[in-house]
């Protein structure tokens, strides 16, 4: 998408992970952690760079490598992998948010992951749109204004969907 990268982040990615977050509006903060984040803590952007046998991270940058988009997984306790993405407001309507989601569902799956999880505002069409086409046989439960989603990962469809693209990680 427009020379977009996707790639997994690293501990190197701090300074430009505190950037995009300061960079969302207050409205996409609060869609992707349910409050505002208007000066992130050292702590929660430590926690968005790191990665390890339990959670994983992948960031989308434009070719000057300004962080753009952001996804992660980490191992749940509702299904194998629970995900939470966004993607900066100016990017936002291109693409890239399922591109990262099933990018990151592919590496959970190579791992042994089948089962994944996800929690959205109920208010958040956006985002319930995108699940019902990245997995259309999510189940939804509303629990006081939020949304759990849990669904099978089905590799078929992400394994296809990846197949379109130029790359496994460039789209
Ligand atoms: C949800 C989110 C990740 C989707 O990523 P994305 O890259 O925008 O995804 P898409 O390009 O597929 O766009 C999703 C839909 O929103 C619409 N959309 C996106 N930006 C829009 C805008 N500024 N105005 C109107 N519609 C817009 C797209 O047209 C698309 O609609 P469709 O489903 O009818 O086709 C992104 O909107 C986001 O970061 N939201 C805030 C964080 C969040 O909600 N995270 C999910 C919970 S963890």
């Amino acid at each position: 998408m427009l020379g977009t990268q996707i790639r997994p982040a690293g501990p190197g990615d701090e300074e430009r992970v505190r950037r995009f977050l300061c960079g969302l509006s207050l409205h996409t903060q609060t869609l992707r952690f349910f409050t505002g984040q208007p000066s992130p803590a050292a702590s929660l952007v430590r926690a968005l760079v790191a990665v390890n046998e339990r959670r994983d991270v992948l960031v989308a940058t434009t070719p000057d490598g300004e962080i753009v988009g952001h996804a992660m997984s980490y191992q749940g306790g509702v299904a194998d992998v629970e995900v939470a993405v966004v993607v900066t407001d100016d990017w936002q309507g291109r693409g890239l948010g399922p591109c990262l989601v099933r990018t990151l569902l592919l590496r959970a799956f190579v791992r042994g992951a089948r089962t994944v999880a996800m929690d959205v505002m109920g208010e958040n069409r956006r985002a319930l749109r995108l699940i019902r086409r990245v997995w259309p046989d999510a189940r939804m439960t509303a629990c006081s204004g939020a949304v759990e989603v849990t669904a099978m990962i089905d590799p078929a469809v992400l394994f296809a969907e990846q197949g379109s693209v130029a790359t496994p990680l460039t789209v």
